[in-house]
């Protein structure tokens, strides 16, 4: 279940056209489970109509201060106090400067005025052509509002409407979506810093050929995607997938177990948390060919010999920063039977204080999982559901032995 589900949500629209973008976002909203009430300023109805906003949303629109829908006629304070967040998106060069000067000649600005601030967040995602946007009135105003505590997103950077390139374009409603989860996730892991591995590997067996696995790395992005959500800094070791990158995460592209080794060592935190979800390859060629192996017609196939690639995870375990309880080792297992003992024996012989058991066969490749957490006192399982679902659980469980839990 998304943080964002039950929340309420008045999803402001200023003038610009990344409007149709607010559109989208409108929808992902509600089917992450939020109510939403859209407001719109008069130069946003230039660019998106108030049904097609309404028909998304399911709620009438606001477009006026003088509306008599309102018993009180007083929709600005209406609006507000029902409000988990209000969410300005797009917000323009021009609403911004209205909102650092307090400016209230229209619902929108006047509703974000009389916010009560300590309650309701106001979060904004700039949408302008890149001169606008860097212009330093605006980066002026930008600051200005982030010391009011006004969240400002990030821009975009790319291909903008006017046919210029550059920053100021309005993030992807994907972005903002990821964005505002973050917002209303506790922050468990603040400060911290976190090392994830995910993937398979590849371990070539000439230059077109290779021994691979059929883990997705769905399960480590996720996991990775809920560290950065709780505050930590993550960075992502990723095998050969074709995953979005999280948000946020740095992720460092690998292919071989041997290439996985040397990026987790050249990365990993001298505090912090290591959790090693890859399925990496036991074995690898003992002699990769240099050029593609050929079929000779004599019938005779290749003799292939293997040996054995490092143990990444049992290598970072036996590290002085673990050894000393400053790095704190999670493993994975995938199993295919008896995952309580197998999990329990590999824990012991990886000598990780927590090891993630789950059925290989059956999540390879899933979006839902289920997992054993098997550590010394014996094993807990997060029942099955969504592969995000059950990296935001770990998480908290891996902040509560870390002690930093507040959840
Ligand atoms: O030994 P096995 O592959 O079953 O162990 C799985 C756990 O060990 C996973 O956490 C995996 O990421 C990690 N591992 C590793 N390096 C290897 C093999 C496994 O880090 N060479």
């Amino acid at each position: 279940m998304s943080t964002l589900a039950g929340k309420h949500i008045v999803l402001g629209l200023s003038g610009g056209i990344a409007a149709y973008k607010s559109a989208e976002l409108c929808r992902a909203l509600v089917k992450a489970g939020c109510t939403v009430q859209v407001v719109m300023t008069e130069a946003a109805e230039q660019f998106m109509t108030a049904v097609t906003l309404q028909a998304l949303s399911g709620r009438p629109v606001y477009t006026s201060q003088w509306d008599p829908r309102e018993a009180n006629n007083m929709a600005h304070i209406n609006l507000s106090r029902e409000a988990d967040a209000i969410v300005v998106a797009p917000a323009s060069a021009d609403f911004m400067s209205k909102l650092l000067h307090g400016g209230a000649d229209e619902l929108l600005s006047l509703m974000c005025l009389a916010r009560p601030i300590e309650q309701v967040p106001l979060i904004v995602a700039p949408a302008m052509n890149r001169e606008m946007w860097s212009n330093p009135a605006t980066q002026r105003n930008v600051a200005q509002l982030k010391v009011d505590g006004i969240h400002v997103l990030d821009v975009g950077q790319g291909d903008q409407a006017c046919g210029e390139t550059g920053d100021g374009r309005m993030l992807e409603a994907e972005d903002i979506l990821e964005d505002l989860e973050g917002f209303f996730t506790s922050k468990v892991l603040a400060g911290k810093q976190v090392l994830v591995t995910a993937g398979p590997t590849y371990e070539a067996i000439d230059p077109v050929r290779g021994i691979t696995n059929l883990s997705s790395g769905k399960m480590g992005f996720a996991i990775a995607r809920a560290a950065r959500m709780a505050g930590a800094d993550v960075t992502l070791i990723a095998g050969p997938v074709s995953l979005a990158t999280p948000r946020g995460v740095k992720r460092v592209n690998v292919r071989s177990a041997r290439d996985m080794l040397q990026a987790v060592l050249d990365h990993v935190p001298e505090r912090g948390v290591f959790i090693a979800t890859a399925a990496v390859a036991d074995w690898r060629a003992a002699n990769s060919a240099e050029q593609k192996i050929k079929k000779d017609g004599s019938g005779q196939t290749p003799v292939l010999s293997f040996v054995e690639n490092p143990d990444i995870l049992a290598t970072l375990a036996q590290s002085v920063a673990a050894q000393k309880g400053a790095l704190f080792c999670v493993g994975f297992a995938a199993e295919s039977h008896d995952l309580l003992a197998h999990a329990t024996a590999k824990r012991a012989r990886k000598q990780v204080p927590l090891l993630v058991g789950n059925i290989g066969p059956a999540t390879f490749g899933q979006d839902d999982n289920a997992l054993l957490l098997v550590d010394a006192q014996g094993a807990r399982e997060l029942p099955h559901a969504s592969k995000q679902v059950l990296a935001v659980q770990l998480i908290e469980d891996i902040a509560r032995r870390m002690g930093g839990a507040q959840a």
